[in-house]
């Protein structure tokens, strides 16, 4: 999944990367004016707080908001309305379990993963995070090369726990754990099974303890990590994922990365032309359940409350993080952590504070460029300043071939780009 870490900085960075971005990284930290590193090293306001928010290089520990506390829940994903659209989340986990970026869709009491042509996919994070525990994700995988299907754990400082399935080969998935981002690619181990991931559903579990990982498919152990293997004589530490982490599923264009090293860790480049892109007009994978299960948070870890994780310390251990009762969300995208409920900053939706698609939640992108090529469009249409909206009507046939109608709302927004170019958002949702 760094390697998708990868493909997004550069993906993001393509996107950003004009004078005025600030960047953020070890040696850098953020100014005070824009004070919340992003997990792709940029500074921001807004979203940029929120999830994936690094405390380590931003301003200050005050600057990212406190992380929403685990709680029990089982998603059974039958319709779309139970997933929120990122630039509708303001860091209230009691008004939502689930925040999307990219493209969803409801089909047979489950939801669709879609990647549409050009696109840089979908991801789906919890709002919450996790300090241990297990969650069980059921789904399909995509498919064919290029493709990438994820169930993963990210922390804000990047400890991160990883299922990842290419889509040239549907009996394995690949497992790999990171320890505060370090890019080390020798902890890579591969889960085998008998049957395609693409036509049956797998039940995948990562159970996450103060000792151990282990990684579980339908029920059986493909791979356990303990703690006391990971020592790292260099580092003198454990190199072991610690700190409070969000649960992200996603579908990604790794064979679109513009690293050789990723495209071909990946299969090869992806064929946009492939049938899928044709019909339905998109690739996909379906999600149906997934259930998060919270365990104890470490033993000795000081307990303010009992409504975030909060760093107080900018080294990304495990220690450096307390359990308070400060508040997780901000009143309107300008605000920051500083003073997350500030009113009279007003209700800003400059995009310039939203985190563009694909940046603000995990390792994952939205679609850039517009939709299948086979849908009809353009019924309304409507700007805002640096944004057109067109509300769309297309038809278009699901993954199992069968006709539905779908109202679909592309907000096409003008980014800073150095170059011209324009990221689509896509919300679909299926009305038949
Ligand atoms: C967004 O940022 C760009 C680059 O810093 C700036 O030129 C532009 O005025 C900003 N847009 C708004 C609406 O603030
Ligand atoms: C941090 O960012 C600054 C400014 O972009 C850059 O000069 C420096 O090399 C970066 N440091 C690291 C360790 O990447
Ligand atoms: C961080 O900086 C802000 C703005 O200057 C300040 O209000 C806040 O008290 C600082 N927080 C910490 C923990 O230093
Ligand atoms: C996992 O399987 C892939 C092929 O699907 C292979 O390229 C890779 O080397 C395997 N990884 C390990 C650690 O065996
Ligand atoms: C690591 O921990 C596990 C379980 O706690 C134990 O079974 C194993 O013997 C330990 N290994 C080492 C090298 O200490
Ligand atoms: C220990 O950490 C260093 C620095 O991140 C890394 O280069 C090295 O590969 C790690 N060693 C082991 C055995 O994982
Ligand atoms: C959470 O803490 C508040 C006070 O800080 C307390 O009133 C409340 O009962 C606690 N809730 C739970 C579920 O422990
Ligand atoms: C915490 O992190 C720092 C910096 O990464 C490291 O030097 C230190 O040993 C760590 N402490 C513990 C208890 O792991
Ligand atoms: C809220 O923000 C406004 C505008 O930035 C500022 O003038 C005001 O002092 C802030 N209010 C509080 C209570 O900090
Ligand atoms: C800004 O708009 C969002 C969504 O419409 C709303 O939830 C929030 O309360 C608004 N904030 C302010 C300061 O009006």
């Amino acid at each position: 999944m760094k390697v998708l870490f990868l493909f997004f900085v550069y993906f993001i960075s393509g996107l950003l990367a004009d004078d005025s971005s600030v960047t953020c990284n070890e040696t850098q930290k953020c100014p005070e004016s824009m004070p919340c590193c992003s997990q792709y090293g940029i500074c921001g306001i807004g979203s940029y707080c929120l999830g994936s928010c690094d405390p380590r290089y931003s301003y200050n520990l005050s600057a990212c908001l406190p992380s929403p506390i685990c709680k029990n829940t089982q998603t059974l994903f039958s319709s779309v309305d139970q997933l929120t659209k990122i630039d509708k989340f303001y860091g209230d986990a009691t008004k939502a379990d689930w925040v999307y970026d990219g493209t969803v869709l409801e089909y047979d009491n489950s939801v669709i993963l879609a990647m549409p042509k050009n696109s840089g996919g979908t991801v789906i994070s919890s709002a919450r995070y996790l300090w241990y525990g297990s969650v069980e994700v059921k789904l399909k995988t995509s498919h064919l090369a290029g493709v990438v299907t994820a169930f993963i754990f990210f922390s804000d400082v990047q400890d991160e726990i990883d299922y990842e399935n290419v889509g040239v080969d549907l009996y394995k998935f690949q497992t790999n754990y990171y320890y505060k981002g370090i890019l080390d690619y020798h902890h890579s181990a591969n889960v085998s099974f008998n049957d395609n991931s693409f036509e049956n559903y797998h039940t995948l579990k990562i159970d996450w303890t103060q000792e151990y990982v282990q990684w579980l498919v339908n029920g059986q152990v493909g791979r356990t990590l303990y703690k006391n293997s990971t020592w790292n004589e260099t580092l003198q530490t454990y190199a072991f994922p610690q700190t409070p982490a969000r649960v992200q599923i996603s579908l990604w264009p790794a064979g679109s990365s513009s690293a050789a090293g990723t495209r071909d860790w990946a299969g090869g480049a992806i064929d946009w032309n492939a049938p899928d892109i044709a019909n339905p007009g998109y690739y996909y994978a379906f999600i149906q359940e997934a259930t998060i299960t919270c365990y104890d948070p470490p033993s000795g870890v000081t307990i303010n409350g009992n409504n975030s994780y909060v760093y107080k310390g900018v080294n990304g251990n495990e220690t450096d993080v307390e359990i308070s009762d400060a508040g997780t969300f901000l009143k309107s995208f300008s605000n920051t952590g500083f003073d997350p409920l500030n009113s009279s900053t007003g209700n800003n939706t400059n995009s310039n504070n939203t985190l563009p698609s694909g940046i603000s939640s995990g390792n994952n992108g939205g679609p850039i460029g517009v939709s299948g090529s086979d849908s009809t469009s353009t019924s309304i249409t409507y700007t805002k300043a640096g944004f057109q909206q067109y509300a769309t009507s297309v038809l278009t046939k699901t993954a199992q071939g069968i006709a539905v109608k779908a109202t679909s709302i592309s907000i096409m927004s003008l980014f800073t780009c150095l170059g011209a170019c324009f990221t689509s958002l896509i919300i679909t949702k299926l009305i038949s």
